[in-house]
Formats: C-alpha cells, structure tokens, sequence
C-alpha cells in the first residue's frame, strides 16, 4: 500500500490484512500499550480543506500512536486564503519533508491529484474527497461490521438516505462487494437514490420497509445539504415522516440488527434520538474503531516507507 485514495479496487486480502491489522491494534489498547514505534521520525500532515470532527482528530490521535510527528495545517488561516493553489501548497510542505499527507477536500479527485504530484516517497491517504470517496470510513464500517456480525457472506446491509452525495456510501458499497456481502440495499427518495447507482451492484429501494426488512446493519446518512440544489432538498419534516429510522420501523429489520451512522448525526431528520442512543447503535463504537484503522493504513503504508 503506497497511497489509499479508494475501496474500490483495493483487493479483498489487502483489505481484509488492514482489517485484521486494525483488530490487532484493538486489543493493544486493551492492555493499555499506548504507543508503539512505527512512524518514529516520521511527519504526518493534516490537509483538512473541509470541515471534520471524526476524521481529523482520530487521524491525529492514530498517528500519535504510531509515534509519528504530526502537523495540522490551519487551512483558514493559511496561504490557500491569499489565492496559492493547491499543489503550491503541497510543494512547500514537501519541502518540509512531509512523509504523508492525509487530504481532506470538497472537490472529488483532489487527493489523487496530490498523489500524481507529489515527491515519489511521499505518500497520500484520502480523507474524503467531494461526494466520491472516504475509504477509511469504508474501512472502519467494515471492521464494525465484522466486529458484531463476524461474517460477510451471509449479511443483508440497507444503506438508507442521501445516497447520491454520499462518498461513505460509495465507498461502503465498494468494500461491502469486495468483502462477500451477497445483499447490499440502498433506500431512499428517487431524488436521493436513483437508479443509476444500479451499476454498482446494489438493490435500489424507494420504500423504506421493503428496504429494511431482514436486513442486519442498517447505515443511516444525514442529508448532505451542502452538496444539494435546493430543489433536491426534502424538507427535514418531511424526510423522516418518511425515511427517518424510529424505533417502530427497526422493527422491519432483523431482532440483532445493528444500527451504523458515519456522523455528524442530526437527530430527529435522519435518525430518531432513541434509536441512535438505543441499544442496537454501535455509533460510537464506530468511532473508537476509526482509531484502529488509520492506524492500522497508515502503519502499512509506513511499512513501504523509504
Ligand atoms: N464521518 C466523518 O467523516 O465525520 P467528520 O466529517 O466529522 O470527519
């Protein structure tokens, strides 16, 4: 692993390996080892273009635990505000002596275009890029999943809401397919779910029972109302009269049926607050496992560091 900028296309063993990697890293801090020594000496920069809560801290707080020297690019008080592009910008931190480059930006393709320019032993992972793609996210839904249902191959997964600008959604459904997941859903209105996502090897539900009936995880996404014309936009009443996950319609879904959200959660539009503080949310467990994944991709990749 040089760069991840994508699930799709990783193979099912490297993923599973980061998996395992991250499971391994899990059970270290349950004996209370808070550091081991993989990137010593090296220096991670944060490039966060666009907000973040999850991604960004427990990025930092993974590369700490590898020892690593870590550096938060202040992106509003920086030279990107007086008109320097982009890869201006990366030129001068290589100059630096960046190691690895953890990018965040609103427009898809900005960290494979970083990852075309910059100096061969530099290496990028994609914190999430526009509406394409978010693959550590991908990854730690993945390690959740295995966590509590401990099988791919025999799981139903209903990813339910703003599907079309989603970039955890298309990455979760590029590693649900690569994993084995014989039953991915995607359920929502038209204008959220079209049918052009068919391709991806997913069933397109516009009815929210048919959608979560039997599944096993159900992964809600908040209406991404930054990336959406306000014609798309259903009102937040509206949405979750409609497609909002409550307590009665868990019920569509299987009796162990988790209950998975990316974050940030607005409460009472996608989910209902008794749902994401019930008994079947594992949402924040899903940010603990966040931890253990970036370090477990960011201590492989140190593995083909010069
Ligand atoms: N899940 C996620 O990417 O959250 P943040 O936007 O807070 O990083």
């Amino acid at each position: 692993l040089i760069h991840l900028l994508s699930t799709e296309g990783l193979p099912k063993a490297i993923m599973t390996q980061l998996l395992d990697t991250a499971e391994a890293f899990l059970s270290i801090h349950q004996r209370e080892i808070k550091k081991v020594p993989l990137l010593r000496g090296k220096s991670v920069f944060n490039l966060f273009f666009e907000n973040s809560t999850r991604t960004r801290t427990t990025f930092e707080i993974a590369a700490k635990r590898l020892s690593a020297d870590v550096i938060n690019l202040d992106i509003a008080r920086s030279s990107t505000a007086k008109g320097e592009s982009l890869l201006d910008t990366i030129a001068n931190l290589s100059a630096m002596q960046a190691d690895m480059f953890v990018v965040r930006h609103s427009q898809s393709g900005a960290p494979f275009l970083i990852a075309q320019h910059c100096a061969p032993h530099v290496h990028v992972i994609n914190a999430g890029d526009g509406q394409h793609a978010h693959p550590t996210q991908g990854l730690l839904d993945m390690l959740t999943i295995r966590h509590y249902k401990k099988e791919f191959h025999n799981l139903s997964v209903a990813i339910v809401g703003d599907v079309a600008h989603s970039r955890v959604a298309r990455s979760d459904i590029h590693a649900l397919s690569t994993l084995g997941v014989p039953d991915i859903r995607v359920v929502g209105p038209k204008t959220l779910v079209p049918d052009s996502l068919r391709p991806l090897g997913v069933r397109v539900c516009h009815d929210l029972r048919e959608g979560l009936k039997d599944v096993d995880v159900i992964i809600t996404l908040r209406l991404q109302s930054e990336r959406m014309s306000g014609a798309l936009l259903p009102s937040s009443g509206e949405y979750f009269r409609t497609y909002g996950i409550t307590p009665e319609r868990l019920q569509w879904a299987k009796d162990d049926a988790i209950v998975m959200h990316p974050g940030p959660i607005n409460r009472g539009v996608e989910i209902a607050s008794s749902v994401a503080d019930g008994e079947r949310s594992v949402i924040l467990p899903q940010v603990t496992f966040g931890i253990a994944v970036r370090m477990a991709v960011m201590g492989t990749i140190a593995g083909n560091m010069a």
